[in-house]
């Protein structure tokens, strides 16, 4: 057992070389956080090595914690259907989430969702990013609130942006949010709901567009896109108020050494 750090984090659980075989068995004895206490297994992002898009989801949910398999229950059947609709194939894409472990309480004999803090989410970031850079995706998407700010940090709005294409971030050449599936699942009536799946469609349209543009940009795209970082008004991450979590914010780590160039722009 790698010694721990003051601090919840993943960093000492992760191999020192990064593919994807190595990190889906390294996050299997992941205990950067004290999550992995009570959840089932580790859900580790699933998808091909060259997959062009990433999605990032919060957490799995009960289904995926008993599956071990991210987006496998009802929120996964919302996302299968939007996608399909929009002719992504998910078999192409690479599905993950912010964190790796499922959080809940319990109730009776049901296990309720509960919400990640700011301090799992960046314990559980050095997966994320290590994720990001063994896929080197052109287009990530964030589904929902949680994913968005452990990327794009705690002040970013998913109701003012979703659907927008953020060129400038550390994590890829075009970086997407909307919401989370599952709140396609929680609309009050039939008349919000199917508003809500038209509007997330209409989101997961605009990432086909973004994947289709950037095809063939290989990956040189990040730094052509990197001059635009002073227009964009939440890169003013270093301005949030004295937040104890402000470590989950939008800042990756360093690259480790002997990482190629293109990571510089996680720096
Ligand atoms: N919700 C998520 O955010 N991720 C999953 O994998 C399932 C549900
Ligand atoms: Fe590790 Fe993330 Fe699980 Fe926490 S939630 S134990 S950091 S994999």
């Amino acid at each position: 057992m790698p010694a721990l750090p003051q601090y919840p984090t993943a960093e000492p659980f992760l191999p020192a070389k990064l593919t994807l075989p190595l990190l889906t068995d390294a996050a299997k004895g992941c205990e950067g956080c004290d999550l992995h206490k009570h959840a089932t297994q580790t859900v580790f992002g699933e998808g091909p090595k060259d997959a062009r898009v990433m999605f990032v989801g919060e957490q799995p949910g009960d289904q995926e914690d008993k599956a071990g398999k991210p987006f496998v229950g009802p929120s996964g059947m919302m996302f299968d259907r939007a996608l399909d609709k929009v002719g992504i194939d998910r078999s192409e894409v690479y599905v993950t989430n912010a964190v790796k472990h499922f959080k809940f309480e319990q109730r009776g004999k049901r296990r309720i969702h509960s919400k990640p803090s700011a301090r799992q989410i960046a314990a559980c970031k050095p997966w994320l990013k290590a994720e990001v850079e063994v896929i080197k995706p052109d287009v990530i998407v964030a589904l929902g609130a949680t994913a968005a700010q452990a990327m794009l940090g705690g002040s970013f709005k998913v109701t003012q942006h979703r659907g927008e294409a953020i060129r400038d971030t550390t994590w890829a050449p075009c970086v997407m949010a909307t919401v989370h599936p599952s709140s396609l699942l929680r609309a009050p009536d039939e008349a919000a709901r199917h508003a809500a799946i038209k509007a997330f469609e209409e989101d997961m349209r605009a990432v086909k567009k973004q994947m289709d543009q950037l095809k063939g940009r290989g990956k040189r795209a990040p730094q052509a896109a990197r001059g635009l970082a002073e227009k964009v008004a939440w890169a003013s991450r270093a301005s949030r108020p004295s937040d104890p979590d402000a470590k989950s914010s939008g800042e990756m780590p360093k690259p480790r050494s002997g990482a190629r160039a293109r990571h510089a722009r996680h720096a």
